[in-house]
């Protein structure tokens, strides 16, 4: 069990990727604190954590409010004493073509994509900083690493502010990790290619989603999508001492995406 005792910090936990990873971390006997703006969701995930044999406890919590966070990590320490783990996994996306792109939009997603990575890890870091232990993981995504075609049959349209905040989250994750390495604190990043979650049906009618797909096959060097729990095992691995020594480290899990190569 590679995470036994750990407390660690879940936020998008209800749905997608965030689910896949909190499921690994109890079974590797973590603490997982459940952090999701969907407040319906977060006991049915806390219960499905416990009966994997995890601790759960869940926040309905939405990671752009600032003043909200401090007062969730106080509560979290309050009663379990240490913050051993961060994984930044809230996000969304709007594809529209750059050129109508709204002011609403791009606001939307760089507030939760980039911004809110900001806001969760400095709320985190004191404790961190107090326990001079911590391993936080920022997700960004094949977007953050290359130009993406928007315009294929599967798509609406582009990703100029999806692209735009992933491809910030690495180098917030490089400037993170210099400053709080030196306190015994792990900053790393994964970025993922394609997986199919509901992010994906949020801006896509049912046949652009397979549409996607198929272009997402084509150009994955292995030939098919990521499983969940593919992913989840690069986040445990980096919220785990095994990585000890790795450090601003963005980790592709991406099967290969031709598009960047
Ligand atoms: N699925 C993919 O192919 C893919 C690829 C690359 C990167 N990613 C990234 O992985 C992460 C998870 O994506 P997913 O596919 O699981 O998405 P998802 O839509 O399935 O899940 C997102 C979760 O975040 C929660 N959330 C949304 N806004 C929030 C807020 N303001 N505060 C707290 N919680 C909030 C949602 O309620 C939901 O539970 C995102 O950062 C996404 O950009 C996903």
């Amino acid at each position: 069990m590679q995470l036994k005792g750990k407390v660690a910090i879940v936020t998008g936990a209800c749905s997608g990727l965030g689910k896949a990873i909190a499921v690994r971390f109890a079974r590797e006997g973590a603490c997982v604190v459940v952090v999701d703006v969907n407040a319906s969701a977060i006991e049915p995930t806390v219960e499905e954590l416990r009966a994997l044999g995890g601790d759960a406890i869940g926040f309905c919590v939405d990671v752009t409010k600032r003043t909200d966070l401090a007062s969730l990590m106080e509560k979290i320490v309050e009663q379990h004493d240490r913050i051993d783990v961060l994984v930044n996994n809230a996000g969304m996306t709007r594809y529209r073509p750059f050129q109508t792109m709204s002011d609403e939009d791009w606001d939307l997603v760089l507030a939760l994509d980039l911004k809110a990575v900001f806001f969760c890890a400095q709320a985190a870091a004191p404790h961190m900083i107090r326990q001079g232990y911590g391993k936080i993981v920022n997700m960004s995504s094949s977007h953050g690493t290359g130009a993406t075609p928007g315009f294929t049959a599967g798509s609406p349209g582009g990703s100029s502010a999806y692209a735009a905040a992933k491809a910030a989250v690495i180098q917030l994750t490089k400037t993170l990790a210099r400053e709080l390495g030196p306190h015994g604190i792990n900053v790393n990043c994964v970025a993922p290619g394609f997986f199919l979650t509901p992010i994906h049906s949020t801006t896509r009618t049912p046949e652009q989603i397979d549409e996607h797909i198929k272009n997402r096959i084509e150009t994955t060097v292995l030939k098919r999508t990521g499983k969940p729990e593919e992913l989840a095992s690069a986040v445990l691995f980096l919220a785990s001492d095994e990585s000890n020594f790795i450090c601003g480290h963005t980790l592709l899990v991406d099967g290969g995406r031709t598009d960047r190569m």
